[in-house]
């Protein structure tokens, strides 16, 4: 029997004018999974003010970001982040995202990954260094916080150079208040409403602050050499797209790279570290890996390709914990999938989280298994049952650097040190702006021989 087109999807009935939102908010995971384990790959159902339609099939994934790409914008969930973002690259949609794409592109070229990779070798070893004497103490450290804080000052280097320590340390404050703040709203009933409280206040001061710090390095550069190397030079220099780059825009891409380009990589390495204290075996094997491939060495970027067990666990790891967890569209015309109608104007969710637990792709999903990941096994599934860094023409532009960070920061740490989770500590993710172990780390740090 062949369904008619017009037909929408079913989905959970929720609360008159909040629909399903009480119940997503208490357990976004969860609810997520159990609506696609009880409605199937289309699912429809009102979150707050809007409809929003849930795809977890690989198919539809590669329909939304990659076949019909062109007829899904970013849309009104892009709003909630515009504080950190601004009209970046990461929110911007149609023309105005092609032009910039095409401007920001060249600042990620192979070219650059080079001086990108020694900002995080030298930014790493200052950790570890810092780590020694931590290591001695009887106090845990938080893995959370370790690795905000080597991605911050990581990110920081790369977009603006080399500055002082008392600047990193005060811009990943302002950065700190100003995510913790959209993370905590993200799930808030009153979200989208403006109401002055301290704690917008703070955020409000703390936006001030980024956008102070950024116009000044801009300024700087411009009127000056560009510190060489820098994702601040490389944009400078782009050739565009025909116009140029205007302070404004350069401000609001380094911000989002600010924002994008740490607190994910910084989830995906602390969800490294509690994986590696769960399992021994892993733990292990990828040691032995370092240890065989390094000598004790900083690893270099050139050696990467043949780091071949830590790279699968990575990737494991960004499957069953994806930093981006959540990611929306919105059909500017309507569309139909599967025989359903998704109407313009609808909210179109897509859960890396939901679809990397696909039970028609993915053999006993929740079982962790870095061998899912070899290149026959990859090459098996189909397109985009694996979405990490997104898809298609909006595909994160930082992922060849955030694959090279977490390589090269697992491979120094996992040499020297052993990271073992308190015990007695439980763990659980949480699903904010992007996906993080909550409460907290707290892990004991074994200095091994090599150190
Ligand atoms: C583990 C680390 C990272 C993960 C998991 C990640 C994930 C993602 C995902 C899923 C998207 C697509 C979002 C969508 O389709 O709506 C995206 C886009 C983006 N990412 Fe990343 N990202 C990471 C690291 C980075 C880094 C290091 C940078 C920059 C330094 C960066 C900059 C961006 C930008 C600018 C976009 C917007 C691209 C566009 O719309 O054209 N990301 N990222």
């Amino acid at each position: 029997m062949s369904i008619a087109p017009s037909q929408r999807a079913a989905g959970p009935t929720g609360y008159p004018f909040v629909g399903v939102f009480p119940r997503a908010r208490r357990d976004p995971l969860g609810f997520f999974m159990e609506c696609a384990r009880c409605y199937g790959d289309v699912l429809s159902m009102r979150l707050g003010p809007r409809q929003v339609y849930l795809l977890s099939h690989p198919d539809h994934v590669r329909h939304v970001l990659q076949d019909n790409a062109r007829a899904y914008a970013k849309g009104p969930p892009a709003t909630r982040v515009r504080g950190l973002f601004g009209d970046s690259l990461t929110v911007v949609d149609g023309n105005r995202w092609r032009q910039r794409r095409r401007q920001v592109q060249p600042a990620f070229q192979p070219g650059q990954h080079a001086q990108f990779a020694s900002v995080v070798t030298l930014a790493t070893q200052e950790m570890l260094e810092r780590w020694r004497s931590l290591a001695e103490g009887s106090e845990p450290v938080d893995a959370v916080t370790e690795m905000r804080r080597l991605t911050q000052t990581i990110i920081i280097r790369a977009c603006f150079g080399d500055i002082a320590t008392a600047e990193i340390e005060a811009l990943g404050h302002s950065l700190d208040v100003a995510v913790g703040h959209v993370d905590r709203r993200l799930w808030s009933a009153l979200g989208w409403l403006e109401i002055p409280t301290l704690a917008a206040g703070r955020y409000r001061r703390a936006l001030r602050a980024i956008d102070a710090f950024v116009s000044q390095k801009v300024r700087e550069a411009r009127r000056t050499t560009p510190p060489p190397g820098s994702l601040l030079a490389a944009l400078l220099a782009s050739p565009g797209a025909g116009e140029p780059v205007t302070d404004a825009d350069l401000c609001d891409e380094l911000k989002a790279f600010l924002v994008a380009g740490q607190t994910t990589t910084a989830s995906a390495l602390a969800w490294t570290w509690y994986v590696l204290s769960e399992r021994s075996a892993v733990r292990a094997q990828l040691e032995e890996e370092c240890r065989t491939l390094f000598g004790g060495r900083a690893p270099g970027v050139e050696m990467l390709p043949r780091l071949d067990y830590t790279r699968r666990v990575i990737e494991e790891v960004l499957r069953l914990y994806p930093p981006t967890w959540l990611t929306a569209r919105t059909p500017v015309e309507d569309d139909t999938l599967a025989g359903y109608t998704i109407p313009a104007g609808g909210i179109v969710l897509l859960s890396p989280y939901v679809t990397h637990r696909h039970p028609a792709v993915w053999e006993a999903p929740e079982v962790f298994d870095p061998d899912r990941f070899t290149p026959a096994r990859a090459a098996a599934r189909p397109t985009l049952a694996y979405f990490p860094f997104g898809g298609g023409p909006r595909h994160c532009i930082g992922s060849a650097f955030a694959t090279t960070e977490m390589q090269l920061i697992v491979a120094s740490v996992a040499q020297h040190y052993r990271l073992a989770l308190a015990r007695g500590v439980s763990v659980i993710p949480a699903a904010g702006l992007t996906l993080r172990p909550s409460p907290a780390l707290p892990s004991r740090l074994h200095r091994l021989c090599a150190g």
